[in-house]
């Protein structure tokens, strides 16, 4: 008996059992998708020819993610990454439905998206064959799961070329509904500043820190957190204001090490026009597809979200980037993108195995 028949008894009758094993491994490629703190708060159930991924709200952090936006992206992460493997896995084209339940009532914020918890948020049917130029598509990106990484250190090799940006503006937009606009350079330094402004807030906050030291020690389960090797160093001129694990025990290298960043950085701003559920999720679906397509080019990519958690401090972020951008915008999040110099020197993060993931 294969080891995911153990761990999952009720698995659907449709299908062959080689195509619920590649279903399966599917979703353990899936898993190397980013989360918050690295939280993987996804399960997934096997229905039908399909695959249903609830929010697991029991593992979310909730200091940094006062209104739950960050637990939706992570979740739209894992869908992009389902896909893009169940389609390279079975050869089959997927479609994906959002909230088939509603999702939780209009305007219902909770901390760590518990207004969502134990809810489906995203159901990833199999359908057809898919046609050659889908399942190249979805081989291409598919192969970039495993190498690509958050980077939170500088991107000294150059920002990306007019082609590349063209590549990873195409990625953002396959989601339907999100937008990536890389920052014009009057708004560059105004993002900066908000998003450094922030970060101080945030880490004059005793809860902060604290959340920051427990997920670095995977406190919530085994396979999940930040380890040091995976949190840099910050950037000792302080104009790219990137999280700051390092001001926690667990954070502290002690080395002295002294980085100086990429200037000016180059940030693309992933965008819409409202800040629904469905939002948030195709947001994190964006990113997910943006860091792909910029792993596959070469480049790294870093996020600079911290002054999108409050909702007074985004709203300040959201006027700054509509004026700019030439028309009314809801950020969803802030990449920073580059060439490396050099080979990356984070280490990777843990992942929890499948079978803890899986639901009956
Ligand atoms: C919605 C979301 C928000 C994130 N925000 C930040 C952030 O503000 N700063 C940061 O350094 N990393 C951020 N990350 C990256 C996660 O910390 C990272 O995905 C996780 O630790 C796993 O590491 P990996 O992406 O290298 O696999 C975010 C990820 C997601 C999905």
């Amino acid at each position: 008996m294969k080891w995911w028949a153990i761990g999952a008894p009720h698995l659907t009758s449709e299908g062959s059992m080689l195509e619920r094993d590649r279903i399966v491994s599917a979703l353990e490629d899936a898993s190397s998708a980013p989360s918050i703190h690295n939280s993987q708060p996804w399960r997934f159930r096997l229905v039908g020819s399909g695959v249903e991924v609830v929010l697991d709200a029991s593992v979310t952090p909730r200091t940094v993610d006062p209104v739950g936006r960050w637990a939706l992206a992570s979740i739209g992460a894992v869908v992009a990454n389902l896909e893009l493997a169940l389609t390279a896995r079975t050869g089959r084209a997927i479609t994906t439905a959002y909230l088939p339940d509603g999702g939780a009532p209009a305007g219902e914020t909770r901390a760590g998206g518990a207004a969502h918890d134990g809810r489906v948020l995203a159901v990833v049917t199999l359908g057809e064959v898919a046609t050659t130029t889908a399942a190249m598509h979805a081989a291409r990106l598919a192969g970039a799961m495993e190498e690509r990484r958050t980077t939170r250190g500088p991107l000294l090799g150059g920002p990306p070329t007019d082609e590349e940006w063209a590549e990873i503006r195409a990625a953002v937009a396959f989601s339907g509904e999100i937008l990536g606009a890389p920052a014009p350079s009057a708004l560059v330094p105004q993002l900066l500043a908000l998003t450094a402004r922030s970060e101080t807030e945030r880490q004059d906050s005793g809860a902060y820190l604290e959340e920051i030291q427990a997920w670095m020690a995977g406190a919530a389960r085994a396979g999940t957190g930040i380890p040091r090797g995976a949190v840099g160093t910050p950037d000792a001129d302080g104009r790219v204001p990137v999280r700051d694990f390092t001001q926690t025990p667990l954070g502290s290298s002690g080395d002295g090490d002294v980085v100086v960043f990429e200037d000016p950085p180059a940030l693309l701003v992933l965008h819409s026009g409202s800040d629904t559920p469905r939002d948030q999720l195709l947001a994190g679906y964006a990113m997910q597809r943006a860091m792909l397509e910029a792993t596959v080019l070469g480049l790294g990519v870093g996020v600079l979200g911290q002054a999108l958690e409050e909702p007074a401090s985004r709203a300040e972020f959201d006027a700054v980037a509509s004026t700019a951008l030439g028309g009314a915008v809801v950020v969803h999040q802030v990449l920073r993108l580059g060439h490396p110099l050099g080979a990356p020197t984070h280490v990777p993060t843990p992942r929890r195995p499948v079978a803890e993931l899986l639901l009956g």
